[in-house]
Protein backbone atom coordinates (compact mmCIF):
# COMPACT_ATOMS: atom_id res chain seq x y z
CA UNK A 1 0.00 0.00 0.00
CA UNK A 2 1.54 3.31 -0.70
CA UNK A 3 0.33 6.30 1.53
CA UNK A 4 1.92 10.00 0.98
CA UNK A 5 3.90 11.43 3.55
CA UNK A 6 5.26 15.23 4.08
CA UNK A 7 7.87 16.09 6.75
CA UNK A 8 7.77 19.85 7.10
CA UNK A 9 11.40 21.30 8.29
CA UNK A 10 12.84 24.42 9.07
CA UNK A 11 14.18 25.19 5.92
CA UNK A 12 12.72 22.42 3.64
CA UNK A 13 8.91 21.27 3.12
CA UNK A 14 9.59 17.73 1.45
CA UNK A 15 6.80 14.85 0.62
CA UNK A 16 6.36 11.80 -1.12
CA UNK A 17 4.02 8.59 -1.81
CA UNK A 18 5.80 5.89 0.72
CA UNK A 19 5.68 2.09 0.14
CA UNK A 20 4.71 0.70 3.44
CA UNK A 21 5.53 -2.35 3.11
CA UNK A 22 8.88 -1.49 2.28
CA UNK A 23 9.24 1.80 4.53
CA UNK A 24 10.45 3.56 1.30
CA UNK A 25 9.98 6.19 -1.05
CA UNK A 26 7.87 5.46 -4.12
CA UNK A 27 9.24 7.84 -5.95
CA UNK A 28 11.65 10.51 -5.77
CA UNK A 29 10.86 13.19 -3.53
CA UNK A 30 10.02 17.02 -4.07
CA UNK A 31 11.14 20.11 -1.71
CA UNK A 32 10.02 23.34 -1.48
CA UNK A 33 11.63 25.83 0.51
CA UNK A 34 10.05 26.30 3.91
CA UNK A 35 8.30 30.31 3.69
CA UNK A 36 9.48 32.84 5.82
CA UNK A 37 7.57 33.69 8.05
CA UNK A 38 6.37 29.79 8.21
CA UNK A 39 2.55 31.35 8.97
CA UNK A 40 -0.21 28.24 8.61
CA UNK A 41 -1.34 29.41 5.44
CA UNK A 42 2.26 30.26 3.61
CA UNK A 43 3.15 26.66 4.74
CA UNK A 44 -0.22 25.06 4.13
CA UNK A 45 0.75 26.36 0.48
CA UNK A 46 3.67 24.40 0.75
CA UNK A 47 2.11 21.39 1.46
CA UNK A 48 -0.49 21.51 -0.80
CA UNK A 49 2.61 22.07 -3.98
CA UNK A 50 4.39 19.33 -2.85
CA UNK A 51 1.22 16.94 -2.92
CA UNK A 52 -0.10 18.54 -5.75
CA UNK A 53 3.22 17.85 -7.89
CA UNK A 54 1.88 14.45 -7.39
CA UNK A 55 -1.52 14.50 -8.07
CA UNK A 56 -2.18 12.74 -5.16
CA UNK A 57 -5.51 11.53 -3.81
CA UNK A 58 -5.31 9.55 -0.92
CA UNK A 59 -4.47 10.14 2.43
CA UNK A 60 -1.46 11.73 3.93
CA UNK A 61 0.77 11.86 6.57
CA UNK A 62 2.32 15.25 7.31
CA UNK A 63 4.85 16.05 10.31
CA UNK A 64 4.87 19.54 12.06
CA UNK A 65 8.01 20.80 13.89
CA UNK A 66 6.07 21.29 17.50
CA UNK A 67 3.92 19.42 19.65
CA UNK A 68 0.61 17.93 18.33
CA UNK A 69 -1.79 16.59 20.54
CA UNK A 70 -5.07 15.16 18.79
CA UNK A 71 -4.58 16.95 15.43
CA UNK A 72 -3.66 20.35 17.31
CA UNK A 73 -0.75 22.11 17.40
CA UNK A 74 0.56 23.06 21.15
CA UNK A 75 4.21 24.67 20.42
CA UNK A 76 5.68 26.26 17.66
CA UNK A 77 9.71 26.96 18.62
CA UNK A 78 11.52 27.31 14.59
CA UNK A 79 8.11 28.12 12.60
CA UNK A 80 5.99 31.06 13.07
CA UNK A 81 4.01 31.09 16.64
CA UNK A 82 0.67 31.77 14.92
CA UNK A 83 0.54 28.07 14.81
CA UNK A 84 -0.40 27.15 18.39
CA UNK A 85 -3.73 26.18 18.95
CA UNK A 86 -4.33 25.82 14.71
CA UNK A 87 -6.07 22.11 14.10
CA UNK A 88 -3.09 21.21 11.51
CA UNK A 89 -5.17 18.32 10.11
CA UNK A 90 -8.35 20.68 9.32
CA UNK A 91 -6.12 23.32 7.97
CA UNK A 92 -4.29 21.14 5.44
CA UNK A 93 -6.90 19.05 4.69
CA UNK A 94 -8.89 22.10 3.81
CA UNK A 95 -5.95 23.18 1.06
CA UNK A 96 -5.94 19.98 -0.49
CA UNK A 97 -8.78 19.38 -1.06
CA UNK A 98 -10.58 17.64 2.21
CA UNK A 99 -7.78 14.63 1.63
CA UNK A 100 -7.69 12.42 5.05
CA UNK A 101 -4.42 14.48 6.96
CA UNK A 102 -2.82 12.98 9.83
CA UNK A 103 -0.41 15.19 11.72
CA UNK A 104 2.32 14.23 14.22
CA UNK A 105 5.59 15.66 15.91
CA UNK A 106 8.17 15.57 13.10
CA UNK A 107 10.89 13.56 15.50
CA UNK A 108 8.00 11.14 16.61
CA UNK A 109 7.67 10.49 12.86
CA UNK A 110 11.15 9.52 12.40
CA UNK A 111 11.25 7.59 15.30
CA UNK A 112 8.42 5.50 14.48
CA UNK A 113 9.98 4.79 11.10
CA UNK A 114 13.84 3.69 12.26
CA UNK A 115 11.95 1.69 14.96
CA UNK A 116 10.10 -0.19 12.36
CA UNK A 117 12.55 -0.03 8.94
CA UNK A 118 15.56 1.37 10.20
CA UNK A 119 17.98 1.19 13.38
CA UNK A 120 15.11 0.31 15.94
CA UNK A 121 14.54 -2.35 14.10
CA UNK A 122 13.49 -5.23 16.32
CA UNK A 123 14.97 -3.53 19.79
CA UNK A 124 13.49 -3.65 23.00
CA UNK A 125 14.07 -1.99 26.03
CA UNK A 126 14.23 1.97 26.01
CA UNK A 127 15.36 3.56 22.88
CA UNK A 128 15.95 6.99 22.28
CA UNK A 129 15.84 9.12 19.10
CA UNK A 130 17.33 12.20 18.74
CA UNK A 131 17.06 14.34 15.67
CA UNK A 132 19.40 17.14 14.92
CA UNK A 133 18.87 20.00 12.73
CA UNK A 134 17.31 23.58 13.17
CA UNK A 135 16.50 22.24 16.65
CA UNK A 136 16.49 19.31 18.02
CA UNK A 137 14.02 16.56 17.72
CA UNK A 138 13.27 13.78 20.32
CA UNK A 139 11.57 10.20 20.23
CA UNK A 140 11.03 8.09 23.39
CA UNK A 141 10.53 4.18 22.67
CA UNK A 142 9.37 1.82 25.66
CA UNK A 143 9.60 -2.07 24.14
CA UNK A 144 8.93 -0.27 20.50
CA UNK A 145 6.11 1.69 21.81
CA UNK A 146 6.27 5.94 21.41
CA UNK A 147 5.90 8.32 24.21
CA UNK A 148 4.66 11.15 21.85
CA UNK A 149 5.89 14.72 22.53
CA UNK A 150 8.74 14.41 24.97
CA UNK A 151 10.72 17.84 23.44
CA UNK A 152 14.07 16.52 25.03
CA UNK A 153 15.73 19.26 22.77
CA UNK A 154 14.08 22.11 25.10
CA UNK A 155 16.13 20.58 28.07
CA UNK A 156 17.85 22.93 30.10
CA UNK A 157 21.92 22.25 29.99
CA UNK A 158 24.42 24.50 31.71
CA UNK A 159 22.05 27.34 32.13
CA UNK A 160 20.99 27.19 28.16
CA UNK A 161 18.14 25.20 26.41
CA UNK A 162 19.63 22.18 24.99
CA UNK A 163 19.10 22.89 21.41
CA UNK A 164 20.59 26.03 21.28
CA UNK A 165 23.77 24.73 21.72
CA UNK A 166 23.59 21.65 19.96
CA UNK A 167 21.48 21.48 17.61
CA UNK A 168 23.21 21.39 13.75
CA UNK A 169 21.96 25.25 13.07
CA UNK A 170 24.54 25.73 16.85
CA UNK A 171 26.67 24.46 14.99
CA UNK A 172 26.78 26.73 11.55
CA UNK A 173 26.11 29.91 13.39
CA UNK A 174 28.73 29.64 15.54
CA UNK A 175 31.26 27.93 13.15
CA UNK A 176 31.56 24.66 16.06
CA UNK A 177 34.37 22.03 14.60
CA UNK A 178 33.39 18.82 14.78
CA UNK A 179 35.61 17.95 17.89
CA UNK A 180 33.17 21.41 19.79
CA UNK A 181 30.08 20.47 18.63
CA UNK A 182 30.59 16.49 19.52
CA UNK A 183 31.62 17.76 22.88
CA UNK A 184 28.50 19.92 23.39
CA UNK A 185 26.52 16.79 21.82
CA UNK A 186 28.34 14.34 24.39
CA UNK A 187 27.01 16.18 26.77
CA UNK A 188 23.39 16.33 26.03
CA UNK A 189 23.86 12.76 25.53
CA UNK A 190 25.05 11.92 29.33
CA UNK A 191 21.98 14.48 30.22
CA UNK A 192 19.45 12.22 28.13
CA UNK A 193 20.76 8.77 29.90
CA UNK A 194 21.00 10.13 32.97
CA UNK A 195 17.24 10.34 32.54
CA UNK A 196 15.91 7.73 30.77
CA UNK A 197 19.24 5.36 30.58
CA UNK A 198 18.33 4.20 27.52
CA UNK A 199 20.14 0.96 25.78
CA UNK A 200 20.31 2.90 22.25
CA UNK A 201 20.83 6.49 21.15
CA UNK A 202 19.75 6.76 17.54
CA UNK A 203 21.08 10.08 16.25
CA UNK A 204 19.31 11.19 13.00
CA UNK A 205 18.28 14.26 10.90
CA UNK A 206 20.38 15.62 8.08
CA UNK A 207 23.72 14.81 10.04
CA UNK A 208 23.04 11.50 10.24
CA UNK A 209 24.78 11.40 6.73
CA UNK A 210 27.82 12.86 8.18
CA UNK A 211 27.96 9.91 11.58
CA UNK A 212 31.30 9.09 10.79
CA UNK A 213 32.55 12.87 10.90
CA UNK A 214 31.51 12.99 14.75
CA UNK A 215 29.52 9.99 16.56
CA UNK A 216 33.70 8.54 16.88
CA UNK A 217 34.13 11.48 18.96
CA UNK A 218 31.69 10.88 21.61
CA UNK A 219 33.00 9.12 24.63
CA UNK A 220 31.65 8.30 27.55
CA UNK A 221 27.76 7.37 26.83
CA UNK A 222 27.33 3.77 27.94
CA UNK A 223 24.17 3.36 25.90
CA UNK A 224 24.97 2.18 21.97
CA UNK A 225 24.84 5.05 19.66
CA UNK A 226 24.16 4.69 16.14
CA UNK A 227 23.02 6.65 13.35
CA UNK A 228 19.57 6.55 11.70
CA UNK A 229 19.52 4.45 8.96
CA UNK A 230 16.52 6.25 6.65
CA UNK A 231 18.36 9.48 7.58
CA UNK A 232 16.64 12.64 6.10
CA UNK A 233 13.68 10.05 4.62
CA UNK A 234 12.54 8.98 8.00
CA UNK A 235 10.07 12.06 8.96
CA UNK A 236 8.51 11.49 5.26
CA UNK A 237 8.29 7.55 5.64
CA UNK A 238 7.00 8.21 9.55
CA UNK A 239 4.35 10.26 8.46
CA UNK A 240 2.87 7.97 5.90
CA UNK A 241 3.07 5.26 8.62
CA UNK A 242 1.35 7.34 10.78
CA UNK A 243 -1.75 7.71 8.18
CA UNK A 244 -1.41 4.09 6.89
CA UNK A 245 -2.42 3.33 10.84
CA UNK A 246 -5.73 5.47 10.70
CA UNK A 247 -6.72 4.28 6.99
C1 LIG B 1 10.55 21.32 18.54
C2 LIG B 1 10.24 19.84 18.42
C3 LIG B 1 10.83 19.31 17.13
C4 LIG B 1 12.30 19.64 17.03
C5 LIG B 1 12.91 19.21 15.71
C6 LIG B 1 12.03 21.52 18.42
O1 LIG B 1 12.34 22.89 18.53
O2 LIG B 1 10.09 21.83 19.78
O3 LIG B 1 8.86 19.62 18.46
O4 LIG B 1 10.65 17.91 17.10
O5 LIG B 1 12.51 21.03 17.18
O6 LIG B 1 12.27 19.80 14.64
Amino acid sequence: MQIFGVDIGGSGIKGAPVDLERGDLAQERHKVLTPRPATPDAVADGVAEVIGHFGWSGPIGITFPGVVTGSTIRTAANVDKSWVDVDAARLLGERVGGLPVTVLNDADAAGVAEMTFGAGRGRKGTVVLLTFGTGIGSALFHDGVLVPNTELGHLELHGHEAEKRASTKAKEDEELSWQHWAHRVQKYLAHVEMLFSPELFIVGGGVSRKAEKFLPLIEGVRAELVPAQLQNNAGIVGAAMAAGARA
